[in-house]
């Protein structure tokens, strides 16, 4: 059984290089005896590979996303040292929570659809399968001067650099604290759990890559609606996701061109905001951000407030 599954993997790894290209079966035939190979490829399409032997080559059609995922280590992750990967969970938040019990390195877990996908204020997340669901959980010593948050609107940065970046012709905005937008519509969210009995922060990201539909009550968008014929492809999303995140980490804290960048993305820039924080409001135009992900709003008397956190009730 370990032989089958080691040269699964083995082969996966190269045709998760070549999806959508070619092997020449001279290659394979070097790595694998003809009979394995037979019976791996026989394998690999009854898991829903779409392979195809043309003359000298075997052309990779199809990988399903699960299997990509498991390649994204490929890409010499310095702090990830591990991706798990489900079909289905309940919330990847919940599983990674629970794997953090016993796991002493940050992590990566995704899953190609959640049965209880949660937002925050304890909303339901919508999230069936075709959309990028996953959570880091990332240690507390890892995230140097990042409180949750400058984290919440730093990975609402890394998720817009990294969607613009697989479609370019996509304009992502971000609206404070967590949100990820096109235009007035939430393509994406962020959801930071501060459980203080493990080491780890969870963070969930949700991103409304490829679904097609939503319930009316959303004001939700997909990404792949607005690619204008570029595909949200989840894994290089996520693997940009991932370059993004480690190279923000490598400076410990939030920079002065990451604060420009949440202001030139920010949906709410030069707006009047009004923030409800517990039984009282706050309200002014948004003037920027601090070093620690608040909003910084100008008052009617010409005071600045700093909002930490805080639901945004309107901007006009
Ligand atoms: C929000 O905007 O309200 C936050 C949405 C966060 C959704 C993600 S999907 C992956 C992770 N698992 C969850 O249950 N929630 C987060």
């Amino acid at each position: 059984m370990g032989g089958l599954i080691n040269d699964l993997e083995k082969f996966l790894k190269i045709a998760e290089i070549n999806e959508g290209g070619r092997i020449a079966l001279k290659e394979l035939t070097a790595k694998f005896p003809r009979s394995v190979m037979d019976d791996l490829l026989g394998k690999l399409e009854k898991l829903g590979c779409i392979l195809k032997k043309k003359g000298l080559y075997l052309y990779i059609e199809h990988i399903p996303e699960v299997f990509r995922y498991r390649f994204l280590d490929l890409v010499g992750s310095s702090l990830f040292k591990r991706i798990y990967v489900f079909r289905e969970v309940g919330s990847t938040n919940d599983m990674a929570y629970d794997i953090c019990k016993h796991e002493g390195d940050d992590f990566i877990l995704v899953a190609a659809s959640q049965t209880a996908g949660r937002g925050r204020q304890g909303r339901v997340w919508y999230s069936p399968e075709g959309g990028l669901w996953f959570t880091l959980a990332v240690k507390r010593s890892t995230l140097g001067g990042f409180g949750t948050a400058a984290l919440n609107m730093a990975l609402a940065l890394c998720a817009a650099k990294s969607i613009e970046k697989v479609c370019p012709r996509v304009r992502i905005s971000i609206k404070w604290p967590n949100d990820i937008m096109i235009g007035n519509k939430k393509t994406g969210g962020i959801l930071i759990e501060d459980r203080r009995s493990i080491k780890h922060l969870i963070c969930g990201i949700g991103i409304n890559t490829g679904v097609s539909r939503f319930p009316k009550k959303l004001n939700a968008v997909s990404v792949n609606r607005e690619a204008k014929g570029c595909k949200a492809d989840n894994v290089r999303i996520l693997k940009q996701f991932i370059r993004n995140f480690e190279k923000m980490l490598r400076d410990r804290t939030v920079t002065e061109s990451m604060r420009s960048e949440w202001s030139r993305r920010s949906v709410m820039k030069g707006r009047i905001v009004t923030v409800r924080r517990g039984v009282r409001t706050a309200s002014g135009r948004l003037s920027g951000f601090s070093p620690d992900g608040g909003m910084l709003l100008r008052t009617s008397r010409g005071a600045i407030e700093k909002v930490l956190s805080g639901e945004v009730i309107s901007y006009e």
